[in-house]
């Protein structure tokens, strides 16, 4: 590998201008590793083997719209892909096997015992790999089966309450992440969305996209159709129908713990940093994070937000600059978010952050560029 160029010597930091560590240091990059929240490649049985279509129609014709089903085809050995493919030693033929590029833009499965990647960014990427939930999550009464999606909505009425919470806990031990779980889905979401790979960014692949949960999630990804298959709704009907809660609750809760979570997950990979480009950037992404943290805490105080704008200012004066106990500090600030983050989703409802709404309203929903072309949305 040539080294790539010197990045700039000095990093903006809100107490000043510091200097960056040498060059040299260019040389030490994290090696490939799968990441943490993304479904077990064992459990994953895959979209059309799975026949959600069968249960979720709706929300299948929609993922087959976004950005997500069509991830799969960043994976041609061409253009980018193959220029941050050959920087990662990555051959045209495990693209869409074994390699780290298939984690984020694909769904790995096995299949006749090896790797293979089945889909584009699927259901079980964000939900989880079904193996283990995929009959029992919507059953109703043990080897219950329906003949229509009207069928199955009326036998929900008839579910015991014992058996809703029996079978609520045993699909979450099986790896189900479900809509009320939104720590859970937010640190899948991330764990793709900031990347924590030094080589793939130094070969020009982004360090993380301009993500914020509930924009990046009321747009072209919502596909909440249990509860009526012709409408869209703008949170998950059968979470409001369950808790009789409202969207803007929703996403108050949303928008807290996308930020939260992003927070964390941009320490975690700060903590893992060594070169200087890739500090630069990540330490962007934990400053932009903190900063909205901050706004939420200033709008709507919480104890847990609260606590949470005291973990990054101290961290100001190395958040640019590689040191050695970097993994050590920033893993102990991540380890903290993520504490903070799990208390908040205990602690709260939405109902009393009326605080946040105007923040939140005033950033639209997320499209990208080809979905608003295909379906006409201007925003
Ligand atoms: C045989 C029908 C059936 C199939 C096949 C099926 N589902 Fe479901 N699914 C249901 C039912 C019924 C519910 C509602 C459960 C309830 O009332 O709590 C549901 C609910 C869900 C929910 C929302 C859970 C919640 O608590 O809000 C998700 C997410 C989901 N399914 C994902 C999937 C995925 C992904 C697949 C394919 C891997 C799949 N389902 C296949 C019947 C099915
Ligand atoms: C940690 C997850 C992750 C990994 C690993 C990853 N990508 Fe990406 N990639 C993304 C995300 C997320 C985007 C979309 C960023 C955005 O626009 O917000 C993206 C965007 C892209 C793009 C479009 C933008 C561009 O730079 O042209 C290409 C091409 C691409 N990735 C190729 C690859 C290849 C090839 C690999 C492996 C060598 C790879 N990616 C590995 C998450 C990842
Ligand atoms: C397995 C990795 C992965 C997970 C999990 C994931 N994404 Fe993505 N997402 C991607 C990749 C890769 C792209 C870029 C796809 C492309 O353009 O080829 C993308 C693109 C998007 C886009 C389109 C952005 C644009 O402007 O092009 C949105 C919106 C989005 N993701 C939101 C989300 C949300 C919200 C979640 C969680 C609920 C999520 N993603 C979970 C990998 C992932
Ligand atoms: C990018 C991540 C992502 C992907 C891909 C994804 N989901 Fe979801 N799903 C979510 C999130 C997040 C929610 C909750 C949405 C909200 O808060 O508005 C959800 C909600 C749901 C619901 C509840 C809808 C309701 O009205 O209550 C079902 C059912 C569901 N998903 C099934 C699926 C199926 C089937 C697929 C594949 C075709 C799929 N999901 C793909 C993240 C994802």
């Amino acid at each position: 590998m040539s080294n790539p160029p010197c990045p700039s010597p000095f990093a903006r930091v809100t107490s000043g201008w510091i200097p960056l560590a040498s060059c040299s240091l260019l040389l030490f990059v994290i090696p490939a590793r799968a990441d943490d929240g993304v479904a077990k490649i064992e459990s994953v049985v895959g979209t059309e083997q799975a026949k959600c279509q069968q249960c979720h129609p709706s929300e299948v014709d929609h993922w087959k719209k976004t950005s997500h089903f069509r991830s799969l085809a960043r994976l041609e050995y061409s253009g980018n892909s193959k220029k941050y493919a050959d920087a990662l030693g990555i051959s045209a033929d495990t693209l869409k096997t074994t390699s780290i590029c298939s984690d984020c833009h694909g769904t790995k499965a096995v299949v006749d015992s090896a790797p293979q990647v089945i889909s584009g960014v699927s259901c079980e990427s964000c939900h989880g790999g079904a193996k283990g939930w995929l009959k029992s999550h919507g059953e109703y009464a043990d080897g219950q089966t329906f003949s229509t999606l009207a069928a199955l909505r009326e036998a929900r009425k008839e579910e015991s309450e014992d058996h809703r919470v029996a079978r609520l806990e045993s699909t979450k031990a099986a790896g189900m992440i479900r809509p009320d779980m939104l720590h859970e889905l937010a640190t899948n979401c991330l764990s793709c969305h900031v990347v924590n790979n030094e080589k793939l960014i130094l070969a020009g692949h982004k360090a993380s996209s301009a993500f914020e949960l509930t924009s990046w999630l009321n747009g072209e990804v919502r596909h909440n159709f249990f509860m009526d298959a012709d409408k869209n709704a703008e949170a998950p009907s059968l979470w409001s129908d369950v808790h009789g809660a409202t969207v803007q609750q929703r996403n108050r809760m949303k928008f807290t713990v996308g930020t939260f979570v992003e927070l964390e997950t941009a320490l975690k990979r700060r903590a893992k940093a060594t070169n200087p480009t890739y500090i630069a950037q990540i330490g962007g992404v934990v400053a932009a994070s903190n900063g909205r943290l901050t706004q939420a805490n200033a709008l709507s105080m919480t104890p847990q937000t609260q606590s949470a704008t005291a973990v990054v200012p101290p961290l100001f004066a190395t958040l640019f600059a590689p040191m050695r106990s970097d993994d050590e500090t920033y893993s102990a600030a991540a380890a903290k978010i993520e504490e903070l983050t799990a208390e908040f989703v205990k602690q709260h409802d939405g109902t009393r952050l009326q605080g946040l709404d105007a923040l939140i309203n005033g950033v639209p929903p997320h499209y990208s560029q080809q979905f608003k072309e295909q379906h006409s949305i201007k925003n």
